[in-house]
C-alpha cells in the first residue's frame, strides 16, 4: 500500500527532525531532504502531498541565505514556510508551528491520510528489499543489539535463507545475550546464522591492556577482522545489510548543519570486499525501530534493551581485562538488571550497569581477612547522553542488589553506588 509522505526541505533548521516526528505522530510520513533537491529526485518520492520549507537559524551559508529552487512551488501540491517566510506559500509560520496549526496543514489542507504504521511500513520495505535483492544473499553482522536484531528479522521476513547472520562472540557481552541471539534467530527464526566463538582471541589480543582508547581499538578492530574472515568463506555475496537509523543519517551532516559524528556501523572492511548496502531501518528513528521489532515478533528484551557500548564489558572490567573481574562485571551486571527489572526500575532509568575496578580492598570472610574487588553500581538517567544525573535508586533495591552481589559473585567484598552526574562524570568509566 502506497503511504502519503509530507517532504520537509531543509533551509537551515535545527528542528527538522522536531517537525518529521511530529508529523509522524499524526500517522503521517514525513521525510526530510535537503533544500537543493532536484526536480528529478523529487519526483521519486512517492504520494508526496505537501512541502514544509524549514527555515531556521543555519539558513545563511557562505554568506548567501539558503533557497529553494523554484519548481517547488509549481508541484501542485501545498507548500509551507516555517521562519523567512516567501509570498508563494500557502501558509506562513514565524516560528515551529503547534500540534494543531501542523496537523490542520498536513491532514486538512494537504489531505494526508493517516496511513503511516509499522505494518504498512514492514510490507513496503519487505517488497524493496525483494525488488533490491532478488535472488542474491545478503550478510549481516548481527551483535544482537536493537538495531541490527530489527533488520535482521526484516531479512529474514523478506528473504529468508538468502540472509547470513554472523554473530561474534567476543566474549564481552553480558550474561546469556550470546545464547539469546542463537535461540531467536536460530531456534525461533530459523535464521542462516554463523556464531563464531572468539572469546580466546579479542581476551588474548586484550591482555595486559590497560588503557581505554587502545582497548576500544583491539576490540573494535578485531570484530572487523573476524567478520572479514568469515566473509571471505562464503561465496557469491552481494549485499551487505546494516543497521543505520535515521539519526545516524541527520547526524552524519546536512548541507546547512555541520557533521556532529561520521556514521558507519560496520566500516573499515577492506576495498575489495565491496557489497551493496541494504539499509532498510534508514527512515526510523530509534523509537519507530523498536516499534517495528514488535511488529516483526522479536522479543520485548531484545527491542527494549538499555542501550549498551560497543566494546561491551570490556569497557566496564576496568584496565587490564582478566578473566575473573569480568566474570564479576558479568554476574554482578545480571543481579542488577534481575533486580532492577523487579523494582519496575528498567522501566524508568536510562542506562544502568556494574564497573569492577582493577584494585582490591580488604574486608572478612569467615572470620578471616580477604583481599578481594569492588563492584560499583551506576544508575543514570539523560535525555541525549551529553549529560545525565543520577537516579536515586529506593534504598532497599541497593541493599538487595549489593547483598546479593556480595553473596553470588566471587572475589568481591565490596559494593558502591556511583553518586556522579555527568558533567564532570561521562557516563561510562572509561
Ligand atoms: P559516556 O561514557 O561518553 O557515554 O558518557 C555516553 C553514552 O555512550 C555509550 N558509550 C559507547 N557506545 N561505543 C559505543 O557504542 C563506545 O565506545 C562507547 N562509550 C560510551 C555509553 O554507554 C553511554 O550510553
Amino acid at each position: 500500500m502506497k503511504q502519503d509522505m509530507i517532504v520537509i526541505l531543509d533551509l537551515g533548521s535545527t528542528e527538522n527532525t522536531v517537525v518529521a516526528r511530529q508529523i509522524r505522530e499524526f500517522g503521517v510520513y514525513s521525510e526530510i531532504h535537503p533544500h537543493d533537491i532536484t526536480e528529478e529526485q523529487l519526483g521519486e518520492l512517492q504520494n508526496v502531498k505537501g512541502i514544509i520549507l524549514n527555515g531556521g537559524e543555519n539558513r545563511v551559508v557562505d554568506g548567501k541565505p539558503v533557497e529553494v529552487n523554484p519548481f517547488v512551488y509549481h508541484l501542485g501540491c501545498p507548500v509551507a514556510a516555517i521562519d523567512h517566510p516567501t509570498a508563494k506559500c500557502s501558509q506562513k509560520w514565524a516560528q515551529l508551528p503547534g500540534k494543531e496549526e501542523l496537523k490542520n496543514f498536513v491532514m486538512a489542507e494537504c489531505g494526508a491520510q493517516p496511513n503511516w504504521n509499522m505494518k504498512n511500513f514492514i510490507e513496503a520495505q519487505v517488497e524493496s528489499i525483494r525488488r533490491q535483492v532478488g535472488g542474491k544473499k545478503v550478510l549481516l553482522a548481527l551483535s544482537g543489539g536493537v538495531d541490527s536484531s530489527v533488520v535482521a528479522a526484516m531479512l529474514i521476513k523478506a528473504i529468508g535463507k538468502q540472509l547470513v547472520c554472523v554473530h561474534v562472540n567476543h566474549g564481552l557481552m553480558r550474561k546469556n545475550e550470546s545464547e539469546s541471539v542463537v535461540e531467536v534467530f536460530q531456534n525461533q527464526l530459523h535464521a542462516n546464522l554463523i556464531y563464531v566463538d572468539a572469546v580466546k582471541r579479542f581476551l588474548g589480543k586484550l591482555e595486559g591492556v590497560a588503557d581505554p582508547e587502545q582497548k576500544r581499538k583491539i576490540i573494535g578492530g578485531e570484530f572487523i577482522r573476524v567478520f572479514e574472515e568469515e566473509a571471505r568463506k562464503l561465496e557469491g555475496i552481494d549485499f551487505l545489510g546494516q543497521g543505520t537509523i535515521y539519526p545516524d543519517i541527520i547526524e552524519s551532516g546536512t548541507k546547512t548543519a555541520k557533521m556532529v559524528k561520521s556514521h558507519h556501523n560496520v566500516g573499515g572492511l577492506p576495498e575489495d570486499l565491496k557489497f551493496e548496502l541494504v539499509e532498510p531501518l534508514k527512515q526510523l528513528f530509534k523509537d519507530e525501530v523498536r516499534a517495528c521489532g514488535v511488529e516483526l515478533g522479536l522479543p520485548a528484551h531484545m527491542v527494549y534493551r538499555q542501550p549498551f557500548p560497543g566494546p561491551g564489558l570490556g569497557v566496564r572490567c576496568l584496565g587490564a581485562i582478566t578473566r575473573g573481574r569480568l566474570e564479576a562485571v558479568r554476574e554482578s551486571d545480571a543481579i542488577l538488571r534481575e533486580e532492577f527489572e523487579k523494582a519496575g526500575l528498567d522501566k524508568k532509568v536510562w542506562q544502568y550497569f556494574t564497573v569492577v575496578p582493577d584494585f582490591k580492598s580488604v574486608g572478612v570472610k569467615n572470620n578471616a581477612r580477604c583481599f578481594d574487588y569492588m563492584v560499583i553500581i551506576r544508575a543514570i538517567n539523560t535525555i541525549d547522553a551529553m549529560s545525565a544525573t543520577i537516579e536515586r535508586v529506593d534504598w532497599d533495591v541497593l541493599e538487595k542488589v549489593t547483598n546479593r552481589i556480595l553473596a553470588e559473585v566471587g572475589n568481591v567484598c565490596r559494593v558502591c553506588y556511583d553518586m556522579s552526574p555527568k558533567p564532570p562524570a561521562t557516563i561510562e568509566f572509561e
